[in-house]
């Protein structure tokens, strides 16, 4: 069938109904939502059977779902209407919640229902509940929807709120007084959870040494006890700082400072101490030892835990994203942890992202982007040669959350990469202002998938699911939607990988491949060749890559969707299945 998304973005919802419903055989184009006569424009041109809105920000146009039925991809449980459904989903404590599909006519949220599921709710981040249960339902209920609608057989129910089963009411726009915290009374839980409804956007509004700021990435600190004033800054560490609050502390990883509105100025999320720069000399540092086990309830990016031969490294870097000192920091954790005497090391990356590559808010943030950008390119480079080349134990790479980018090429240095069934994997560069990339991807990406497959991958930019990863055997495999289920089958692996008699048979293959391969072309090569291209995109004459950035770093909306997106405005107008040339 023929379906055009309308969205506000490609967003990681947009991208998973994107790959899902394509597998499914669907042609799907999309369209963003740019303005009515755009969207009626992309109508006309692609002809859709049916319209989707994964993600919208606006009503889409009279003209529009009058002619054509449109589904409204609604993160709420039937009756719930509004723009704010997971913020007051968080802040109302609810046990359960699911997405509703509805069919868009001329009020917000109201029309008639074609499908809806339902999630038990734990109490995380707002973007974490998105990515994972909000999208995993939104896949199920979208699937249900549309066999309901080929089988022209399903009348959608109207919204009935005289039933007793409609427990979703109509819900206003949230605002910063409902978020606000009353740092000398709220509790840290309150504190934690207003925070945790707001993350990654708006964030809560709230002022620090006189200057407002959004908060993010908030976490309890159950340790350190002061009796300093609630709000006040008491701890940093790794880019986080730690306020004292009425019943005892919260750490804030993420600050994004709110400009004022004359200037035109935008403000951009950074880590907390590096936004409150010069101002936190006498606040004192508590670090934690770079490759430490698990402590509960502070902050921590990077852990390490050790099980029989096994070891986990996890790192749980905010947004996936990772700036020069972090890939140094892991680095360093990463090499302790090789020499613990562990037989196999799995890389656990977070359980939102595993990587999303270089820190382009921090690099956007330094004096001299184009040094940023090279210091952190190379700081990526030296993690991922770390691991290529570790030849003591077997490592695997555990993609538990999605991937972008050079993100996606660490994974490929480990000897094996495992993902969860619902994570997506943006393997390409190019479009943040045509990056060539590095992460020694010239010299991983071909060991695994075919050219053609390559090149198609790096060109197309469209992301896969693990599944497809699989198939053209960029991953070695995918199991499990959830993450309990998923943790445990790699346990199993791991495990398994460990005590298999041909462990040793396994290591010195590794190695004598390594050799080889660097006989026919020296890792150096490879590093040399991509950072020459590199350098031109940081310091060349042309400005793509540091437009791009500043785009993306600042959330500038789109002018256009990108013709690689919208099928109805190129020549090559035919998706549909794999684009894939098969193994
Ligand atoms: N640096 C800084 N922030 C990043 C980032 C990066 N490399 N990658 C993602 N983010 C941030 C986004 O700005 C967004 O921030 P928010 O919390 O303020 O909304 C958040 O992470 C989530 O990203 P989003 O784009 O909403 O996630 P997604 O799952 O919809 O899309 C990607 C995933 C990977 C396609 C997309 O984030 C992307 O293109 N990232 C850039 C990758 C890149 O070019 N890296 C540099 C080259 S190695």
């Amino acid at each position: 069938m023929k379906i055009l998304f309308l969205t506000h973005s490609f967003n990681s919802m947009t991208q998973r109904l994107f790959v899902e419903l394509t597998r499914d055989g669907h042609e799907i184009s999309i369209e963003f939502d740019i303005n009515d006569a755009t969207t009626e424009q992309a109508v006309i041109l692609f002809q859709p059977a049916l319209i989707i809105a994964p993600f919208l920000k606006r009503a889409i146009p009279e003209t529009v779902w009058r002619k054509h039925t449109c589904f409204i991809v609604h993160p709420g449980i039937i009756g719930d209407r509004g723009p704010s459904a997971l913020d007051w989903a968080i802040m109302h404590q609810r046990r359960e919640w699911g997405v509703t599909i509805l069919q868009a006519n001329g009020a917000m949220d109201a029309g008639d229902i074609w499908a809806a599921e339902t999630f038990p709710m734990q109490l995380q981040k707002k973007s974490s509940l998105y990515r994972k249960q909000v999208v995993d339902a939104a896949v199920m209920a979208i699937r249900k929807a549309l066999s309901r609608f080929q089988s022209k057989k399903y009348t959608p129910k109207p919204l009935d709120y005289s039933r007793a089963d409609i427990l979703g009411r109509w819900q206003p726009s949230i605002k910063q007084i409902d978020r606000a915290i009353d740092w000398q009374h709220d509790r840290s839980q309150i504190i934690l959870r207003k925070i945790y409804a707001a993350d990654g956007f708006p964030g809560v509004l709230d002022t620090i040494y006189g200057t407002p700021y959004y908060l993010f990435d908030a976490c309890l600190e159950t340790k350190l006890n002061s009796d300093q004033q609630p709000g006040t800054i008491i701890a940093k560490r790794n880019g986080a700082i730690c306020r004292a609050t009425y019943d005892g502390a919260i750490w804030i990883g993420h600050l994004k400072q709110k400009k004022s509105d004359e200037t035109g100025e935008l403000g951009i999320k950074l880590s907390a101490t590096l936004a409150l720069k010069g101002q936190l000399a006498d606040i004192p540092e508590i670090p934690l030892a770079p490759c430490a086990p698990r402590v509960n309830e502070t902050y921590q990016d990077i852990w390490f835990e050790q099980k029989n031969n096994i070891g986990y490294l996890h790192f749980t870097f905010y947004n996936g994203a990772m700036d020069s000192e972090q890939c140094q920091r892991l680095r360093a954790a990463y090499l302790t942890a090789t020499n613990s005497g562990v037989k196999v090391m799995v890389l656990m990356g977070g359980t939102d992202f595993w990587s999303n590559g270089i820190h382009l808010n921090h690099i956007e943030n330094a004096s001299s982007p184009a040094d940023e950008s090279w210091r952190n390119i190379n700081a990526m480079n030296d993690l991922a040669l770390s691991i290529i080349t570790t030849d003591n134990l077997l490592t695997i790479a555990v993609l538990q959350g999605n991937a972008g980018a050079g993100g996606v090429f660490l994974s490929l240095a480990a000897d094996q990469v495992y993902a969860r069934k619902a994570v997506l994997l943006n393997p390409h560069y190019k479009s943040m202002g045509n990056l060539y990339g590095s992460e020694y991807w010239t010299y991983l990406l071909p060991r695994r998938v075919s050219q053609a497959n390559a090149s198609i991958l790096i060109q197309n930019r469209l992301p896969i699911s693990a599944l497809e990863a699989q198939q053209i055997g960029l991953i070695d495999d995918c199991f499990a939607l959830d993450i309990i289920h998923f943790k445990k089958t790699i346990e199993q692996l791991a495990e398994k990988l460990a005590q298999h008699p041909k462990y040793e048979e396994f290591l010195q293959n590794k190695v004598k491949q390594r050799l080889l391969d660097d006989q026919i072309k020296p890792l150096q090569n490879y590093r040399d060749e991509e950072l020459h291209k590199m350098q031109l995109n940081f310091y060349g004459f042309d400005p793509s890559y540091h437009v791009a950035r500043y785009n993306f770093v600042h959330k500038i909306p789109h002018a256009w969707t990108p013709r690689h997106l919208a099928l109805h405005r190129s020549q090559n107008n035919k998706r549909s299945g794999s684009i894939f040339i098969k193994r």
